[in-house]
């Protein structure tokens, strides 16, 4: 395991990747996942509508695979994501309670938690709950719940799982501004409630040439003394994609990788896809192409070189 390995023995516990069902059979991605990556985020088949479509039915089968694909490979976890407002189905958008919103995120959360306790290294228990001013996401959880979602979740996480790492997760948290602020004085006031959180992810969907200064956020999450990890890393280019578009790529894989090594409390980094045939980024942002390590053919990019030349 090439990056894993180099950045273990910088004393770091993973360089990871994601697999889903559409990448899972392809011998091109598994093998680079298996010599590259020693930690493994299911895309999309550990979130709560591929997982409990209906209220109290859960279906497992993508799921386990995933998690049987990385534990048989000695790969960690990072559970991708317990309470999101985003690829929730609508039974639970729907909930108007506070009771009823209650038992449902419990009973969610003690049953993906508690199925895959003890295999999980990380979860992410709240993903995205923040707007870009720093105000709350207007989400049904904190609609009906208010703040205090965020508390039942970490509570009931812990609870389910007692060794998985948890962590409050979101995007846009790579450079200054309302929304970094107010994500570190959340973590305060739940620190200060004794709810329990172990980290802070910045999730890195970034653009070539404006990464700014990724290292300074993550060292004011980790001035927190929680640890602080990379959680979805991709650097997308603008097409026309050209040459010095992608070596402009190389040096900001490389400064970010560099930013975790910076950072003592960065424990790892995860990339969000193999190669640029399979990512979320020509569906969401077709003036765009090309942000991961390797290519539509599954040859490695200069980017590459740039993760790699960080931890050499
Ligand atoms: O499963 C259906 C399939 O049945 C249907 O035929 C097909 C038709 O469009 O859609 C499939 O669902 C898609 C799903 O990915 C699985 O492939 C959704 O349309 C599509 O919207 C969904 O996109 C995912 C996105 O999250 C949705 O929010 C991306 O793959 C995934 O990379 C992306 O990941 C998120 C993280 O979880 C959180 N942070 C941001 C990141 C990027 O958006």
């Amino acid at each position: 395991a090439a990056l894993d390995a180099k950045i273990k023995a910088k004393g770091r516990a993973y360089y990871g990747n994601i697999i889903d069902q559409n990448t899972i059979n392809i011998g091109q991605v598994t093998n680079i996942l298996n010599t590259e990556f020693g930690a493994i985020t299911a895309e999309n088949s550990w979130k709560w509508d591929a997982i409990e479509p209906s209220r109290n039915n859960f279906n497992w089968g993508n799921a386990d695979a995933i998690a049987n694909w990385a534990t048989s490979r000695g790969k960690l976890i990072r559970g991708h994501t317990l309470v999101w407002h985003s690829q929730l189905p609508g039974w639970v958008q729907n909930i108007g309670d506070r009771n009823t919103l209650t038992q449902v995120i419990q009973n969610h959360i003690n049953q993906v938690a508690g199925r895959y306790r003890g295999r999980v290294y990380a979860w992410d228990v709240v993903n995205e709950v923040f707007e870009e001013n720093g105000s709350f996401r207007n989400s049904v959880f904190y609609r009906v719940l208010g703040e205090e979602f965020i508390d039942l979740a970490f509570r009931t996480a812990r609870a389910a799982d007692a060794n998985a790492k948890l962590y409050i997760n979101d995007y846009n948290l790579d450079g200054p501004g309302p929304k970094i602020d107010a994500l570190l004085a959340l973590v305060g006031r739940l620190r200060g409630r004794g709810t329990p959180i172990d980290g802070i992810g910045s999730q890195g969907h970034l653009i070539v040439g404006q990464v700014g200064n990724v290292e300074a956020q993550l060292k004011r999450m980790g001035d927190t003394g929680l640890d602080v990890a990379i959680t979805e890393l991709d650097i997308r280019i603008q097409r026309p994609v050209d040459s010095t578009k992608l070596a402009q790529q190389q040096r900001d894989y490389e400064t970010v990788t560099k930013a975790c090594l910076n950072v003592p409390q960065c424990v790892g980094i995860t990339i969000w896809g193999v190669s640029d045939r399979h990512t979320w980024v020509d569906s969401t942002f077709p003036s765009f192409d090309s942000p991961l390590l390797w290519d539509d053919n599954y040859s490695r990019k200069s980017a590459y070189t740039g993760a790699d030349t960080a931890l050499n």
